[in-house]
């Protein structure tokens, strides 16, 4: 069938999307049928199309339905179905001429006419350029513990307004592709070129380049969805939190209502949504905590080639110059010295972002190659404020020489491999305890990660609640005391900042003492900039003081004293549990620390569901918690968790204590409330996990 550049009107709706439908394979009679029609709605409402109009009459490839639904599809469109290939094809489309394209592709990794999605490798080339090669979206999307791929390229214009997708299955192998999208680009994306850093008078063309977003990120906001960006170009921006290095979090910003977030002529909302622009990162309040840290995130790219990093800023906290001055290093390479938003736009409010390139080498270490963004004040201008910000950031691979973008398919950890082992050799002959366990939890497998998410949930569910699993914890009675603020004073050394061990929105936390030296505290003294009012304090004070237990960190004073609202703690001389199980300084912690901690703190917190602080308060979770719940929940839905066990107790769980583990964790982490199990069953979980535990300590 001849093909009509209008039928597409590509110009009004700037979206032009292929869907590769069942319909364009049946021939003759038209079933009716719903879900074959031409056109299919995905669950953002957008219209998908019918494929087979792009491919020659000759064409030999054939459509086929995925023979499982993964949960975490957002839609059933366009994953559901996908066009095979077993031999060379290629996809025509008419685009607007002396247009940059946006060229995003689906995955989903399913059986597809009996073929096994382990063995598809295939190589997608656009225009010319090498956009995948031998690529294995089944090996990828394992090694990312998604259900899913979706990858997205920007192409160079043409004269002539040809896009031509051609899909080569490696040799011996089939392709298969669930998704096209087509975009036309507005032109003020990639105008200018980015400056290479290292090399400042070999600017990176990117107006001939074709390039592939690799992140999109927005900075110390919220997810972003394709029907919420900005100038409909439907793109996707991620929360930041989970690139960030280290403990070192900074806070979080928001413009909120009385600033106005303005596009310039420089800066059109073709750039980045205002949700981008409206939330921030910043370093924290403090001057010499901030001056002794770098606000860094790291990303894991493939080795030997260019990529842009488009830094997105706009200052919404301060208005004149020299208030907020840092430098930007990418790479551990200054690129950027003495950025001051301000200085840059005139005013606040107004976005501007910048872009730099930088070649990764092959840096031949375990973990691949990384970029590194990271900030840090500037003190030589002696601004007001010793900090940093950034609103958001964009990663895009450019192509190499050679036109290729295509990196390798990513290495199956050694952690997976064991882990694969590890289940076949259990698998043939268990012991009846064994098998009913298996037959029970439905064979899987689970992660410590789902520990501590279980943990920083149900911590996340009370207020300021800080739990503590080791069973020695000093339990100190009697009523809440309240301390002079030279106590206090006195007890961290005038808040001296090498005492601090904790920071956060709400201030700082300190290392102290108490009664002249005798007594170890933890002493939060909040920022006076902080939300928190002088009632919120006194609420948190009159709640904390009435919980007692020996799982659950005691609140021993407060001081109330010119103006400063201070919280005296019990203090964990081990340190937070989030350190010992993300820092890797500390020893890792055994499994069975681990249950006995989850143990622990579910008796805190059985204790304050039916002793005490009263039904669990609803709160968010923080985005980060939400990430990793999400993350495990997948892995656990799809019984390939291997990834996510620490690496440092591969091979040291009884597998069966994992898998009620898991289970128990799933239930706690479910949708709805009716749905989760009550303290005391999660306990009762723990408790027999523990003592499977034991009992393979003793067999062994
Ligand atoms: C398929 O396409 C690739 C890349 O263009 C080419 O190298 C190969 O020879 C083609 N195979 C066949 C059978 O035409
Ligand atoms: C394709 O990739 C797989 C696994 O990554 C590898 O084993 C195979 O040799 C590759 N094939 C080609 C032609 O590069
Ligand atoms: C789009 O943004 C609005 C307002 O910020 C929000 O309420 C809505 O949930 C968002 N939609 C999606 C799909 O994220
Ligand atoms: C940057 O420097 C840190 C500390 O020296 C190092 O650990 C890290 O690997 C470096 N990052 C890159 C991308 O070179
Ligand atoms: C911040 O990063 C730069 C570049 O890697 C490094 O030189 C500097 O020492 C770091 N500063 C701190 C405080 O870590
Ligand atoms: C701070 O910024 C100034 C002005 O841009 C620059 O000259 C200086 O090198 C920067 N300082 C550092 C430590 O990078
Ligand atoms: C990307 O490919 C194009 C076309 O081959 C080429 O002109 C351009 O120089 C390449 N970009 C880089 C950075 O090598
Ligand atoms: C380009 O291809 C040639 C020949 O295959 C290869 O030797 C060269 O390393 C490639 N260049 C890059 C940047 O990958
Ligand atoms: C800290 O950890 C060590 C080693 O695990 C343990 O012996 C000690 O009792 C812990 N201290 C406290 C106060 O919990």
């Amino acid at each position: 069938m001849a093909f009509k550049v209008s039928d597409f009107d590509y110009l009004v709706n700037l979206l032009l999307v292929a869907y590769l439908n069942k319909m364009s394979t049946v021939s003759g009679k038209a079933t009716l049928e719903p879900q074959k029609s031409h056109n299919a709605i995905d669950s953002d409402g957008r219209k998908w199309n019918s494929d087979g109009n792009f491919l020659s009459p000759s064409d030999n490839s054939t459509i086929s339905e995925a023979l499982s639904r993964d949960p975490s599809l957002p839609s059933t469109v366009p994953y559901m179905n996908a066009r095979i290939f077993t031999s060379n094809s290629s996809y025509k489309f008419i685009v607007p001429p002396r247009t940059r394209i946006w060229l995003r592709l689906h995955f989903y990794p399913s059986r597809y006419n009996d073929l096994d999605p382990s063995k598809a490798y295939f190589s997608v080339i656009g225009n010319g350029f090498t956009l995948l090669n031998n690529f294995s979206v089944f090996i990828t999307a394992k090694a990312l513990t998604q259900a899913y791929i979706a990858r997205e390229f920007s192409l160079p214009p043409v004269e002539t307004g040809d896009l031509d997708v051609a899909i080569v299955p490696s040799e011996g192998s089939h392709a298969f592709i669930n998704g096209i999208e087509v975009i036309p680009m507005p032109d003020d994306l990639f105008r200018h070129p980015a400056a290479l850093v290292g090399y400042s008078d070999h600017p990176v063309d990117l107006h001939s380049s074709s390039l592939q977003t690799m992140f999109r990120i927005n900075v110390g906001g919220q997810f972003i969805a394709p029907n919420n960006d900005s100038g409909g170009l439907t793109r996707t921006w991620f929360d930041d939190s989970p690139y960030l290095l280290g403990a070192a979090f900074g806070v979080t910003s928001d413009a909120g209502k009385n600033i106005r977030i303005r596009y310039s002529k420089d800066v059109t909302e073709d750039i980045a949504p205002l949700n981008v622009y409206s939330t921030a990162r910043t370093m924290g309040p403090d001057p010499n905590v901030n001056w002794n840290y770098n606000l860094t995130w790291v990303f894991r790219v493939d080795p030997g080639f260019i990529y842009v990093v488009r830094l997105h800023f706009c200052e919404f906290d301060f208005n004149k110059v020299n208030q907020r001055v840092f430098d930007i290093f990418v790479n551990n390479q200054t690129v950027q010295s003495g950025a001051d938003i301000i200085a840059w736009v005139g005013s606040q409010g107004l976005p501007i972002y910048k872009d730099y390139a930088i070649h990764v080498e092959d840096q031949s270490r375990a973990s691949g190659s990384e970029i590194w963004v990271a900030l840090h004040p500037n003190a030589s201008t002696n601004p007001e404020h010793y900090d940093a910000i950034l609103n958001g950031l964009e990663v895009f691979k450019v192509n190499d020489t050679n036109a290729t973008l295509a990196g390798l398919n990513p290495e199956p950890s050694a952690m997976l491999v064991n882990a694969e082992e590890h289940e076949k050799e259990l698998s043939p002959s268990r012991s009846s305890l064994g098998r009913l366990l298996c037959r029970v939890a439905g064979g899987i497998f689970c992660c410590v990660t789902v520990a501590a998410i279980f943990v920083f949930i149900r911590r996340k569910t009370n207020y300021w609640l800080v739990i503590n699993g080791d069973s020695h914890t000093l339990t100190i009675g009697g009523h809440c005391r309240r301390f002079a603020l030279w106590e206090i004073k006195q007890g961290t050394n005038n808040f001296d900042e090498s005492k601090v061990i904790g920071i956060g929105g709400f201030g700082k936390v300190y290392k102290g003492t108490i009664d002249f030296g005798t007594t170890k505290v933890a002493i939060k003294r909040s920022n006076p900039n902080s939300h928190q009012g002088v009632k919120e304090f006194h609420t948190e004070i009159q709640m904390l003081s009435k919980l007692r237990h020996q799982h659950l960190v005691s609140l021993i004073g407060f001081c109330e004293e010119n103006g400063e609202m201070i919280l005296v703690y019990d203090y964990m001389a081990n340190g937070t549990l989030r350190e010992h199980l993300y820092n890797t300084d500390k020893t890792p912690l055994p499994w069975k620390k681990r249950l006995e901690i989850a143990i622990g703190a579910a008796k805190g917190l059985h204790y304050l569901h039916t002793g005490a602080a009263k039904p669990p308060l609803k709160r968010n979770l923080c985005r980060e918690q939400v990430c990793l719940v999400d993350w495990a929940l997948h892995c656990l839905r799809k019984g390939n968790v291997h990834e996510i066990i620490d690496p440092c107790l591969m091979g040291k769980v009884n597998p069966w204590c994992l898998e009620i583990f898991a289970e128990a964790a799933q239930k706690c982490v479910s949708d709805r409330g009716s749905d989760r199990p009550s303290m005391g069953d999660v306990l009762r979980n723990l408790e027999f996990c523990l003592q499977l535990e034991e009992y393979t300590d003793i067999q062994l």
